[in-house]
């Protein structure tokens, strides 16, 4: 402990403060442009190793991603991390779903044996939604039960009494071309992928030669499935490890990331997967060393605190670290180690501006959770408040999101008794397409403005400049009367 001598004066803490700015409090300066922003590349990483074709992630809160939302996402270039306040079970489930929605080559392919009843084989595709399955005896694929052989076959029969024992099938490394060939000569819509021991060894599906046509810019691992990721908290190994067995990252969801505990067993966690793991929150340079000179293998770093459209933190607790501000100082402590690590600036997000502004404050992508909890993938309810249609969207932190978590793990029993999140309801605005086509045309106009033809040349390019609060209301409509007036600006 500091004595009374060696102590800072507290007049010098005055004269030491710093300035956090915020979104609202900056915007970018022109510069000479080389590229239309229709020409702009916004092409990025989420970690290490992953890429996306869109720097739009969507936060980990039950009112903004589960499957659906992740599944939209990754097809449209981006990623989804699915909230926690869930059971294991149920948090895996949703993870499956992701990876299953579409492959170049299934390889965890659900299979069933030629003794299984047709009522088995039934409820099998139902619960996984979908319609035939290859049949395997000791490894070998022995035929394959579709819609059509099982569903007016008594539910009593064997699989092998009903199924299609002549499969048309290929031997693993088959091309895509060669697949897709075989599909539309033979006029079937699965082909089973065998190894030379005649051993199923995976299987491709027109669906999803359709939709790789369908999605060119999705955001895939290297399989060709959909990228997947998962919030969990570093105290729960249990649900790290189930995970880890489905979702490319792991993304660690605590508000305040730089604390001895959760160092101590995030290290621990990081050990025993092999997803990447993306990890924070933090806002600090301090935060960010610490974390790279005391946990190996870091995947990525999620940003701010306290920002968050629905965050109650900082008013109630008087600490935080805008996202704006936790950019700029977690990226110069991953440049000053040579890191490479990419950031994600994550709450307060609201216009394509201020993802252009976190991106030039050395941010990889952005993550979002108000601008994604409008859309129909969203599992918030949606109702209407004056004949116009709203979902629901509430903080982690917020009492009823933290009662139905507390409720359901153990694990993430309070260590703070306060609420820091509020529960509200935001306009639908449809589809996320909708949503990521005009973030994404805002973010070209932007950086266009920047003089920036991709992200790097952003972080090189981009200068900011603090705007004051005439700046402000003159960079709005002003002096005009709009027909929205007198309405709520959401
Ligand atoms: P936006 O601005 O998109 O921010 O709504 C989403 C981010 O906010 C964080 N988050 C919270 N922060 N209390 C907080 O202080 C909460 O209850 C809460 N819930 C979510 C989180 O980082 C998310 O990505």
């Amino acid at each position: 402990m500091k004595t009374e001598a060696s102590r800072q004066s507290f007049l010098e803490k005055f004269k030491a403060i710093q300035v956090a700015l915020t979104f609202r409090d900056v915007f970018l300066i022109p510069g000479r442009a080389e590229v239309e922003p229709s020409e702009v590349d916004v092409r990025t990483r989420a970690t290490k190793r992953h890429k996306l074709n869109i720097p739009f992630v969507s936060s980990p809160m039950d009112t903004v991603t589960e499957s659906d939302m992740a599944i939209s996402l990754a097809r449209h270039g981006g990623l989804g991390v699915i909230h926690r306040n869930c059971s294991v079970d149920e948090q895996v489930e949703m993870a499956k779903r992701v990876k299953r929605a579409e492959a170049l080559i299934i390889r965890d392919v659900i299979t069933v044996s030629p003794n299984d009843t047709v009522g088995q084989a039934l409820a099998l595709m139902e619960k996984h939604n979908i319609s035939g399955l290859p049949v395997v005896e000791e490894a070998k694929l022995v035929g394959i039960a579709t819609g059509r052989d099982v569903r007016f076959a008594q539910p009593n029969l064997l699989v092998r009494q009903v199924m299609t024992d002549d499969v048309v099938r290929a031997e693993e490394g088959t091309s895509i071309e060669e697949a897709q060939r075989l599909l539309r000569d033979h006029k079937i819509e699965k082909l089973p992928i065998v190894n030379r021991a005649g051993e199923l060894a995976g299987l491709i599906t027109f669906k999803d030669i359709l939709l790789r046509g369908k999605y060119p810019d999705a955001a895939r691992d290297e399989n060709g499935q959909l990228l997947c990721a998962a919030a969990v908290s570093p105290f729960d190994l249990d649900r790290a490890k189930k995970l880890d067995e489905h979702a490319d990252i792991l993304v660690t969801d605590v508000s305040h990331f730089h604390n001895a505990n959760v160092f101590k067993a995030t290290k621990k966690l990081m050990d025993e997967v092999s997803a990447e793991v993306i990890v924070g929150n933090i806002g600090t340079y301090e935060a960010a060393e610490d974390a790279i000179t005391e946990l190996e293998g870091i995947s990525g770093f999620r940003v701010g605190i306290g920002s968050g459209s629905i965050c109650t933190t900082s008013e109630v607790t008087k600490a935080g670290a805008p996202t704006l501000f936790a950019t700029a100082q977690v990226s110069d402590a991953v440049a000053k180690y040579g890191a490479d690590i990419p950031v994600i600036a994550d709450g307060g997000i609201r216009t394509p501006g201020d993802a252009a502004i976190a991106l030039t404050a050395g941010a990889s992508s952005v993550m979002a959770g108000n601008l994604f909890a409008r859309c129909s993938e969203s599992p918030g309810s949606l109702i209407t408040i004056g004949g116009r249609y709203y979902k629901q969207y509430r903080g982690m932190g917020s009492p009823t999101a933290r009662a139905k978590r507390y409720s359901l793990d153990r694990y993430s029993l309070p260590s703070k008794s306060v609420p820091e999140g509020v529960e509200g309801w935001v306009p639908y605005k449809g589809e996320v397409s909708v949503v990521l086509e005009e973030l994404v045309a805002g973010l070209r106009a932007s950086m266009g403005y920047a003089g920036a033809k991709n992200i790097e040349e952003l972080w090189l390019k981009g200068r900011l400049a603090a705007l004051s609060a005439s700046g402000a209301e003159e960079a709005r409509p002003h002096d005009v009367l709009l027909p929205s007036e007198g309405q709520e600006r959401v």
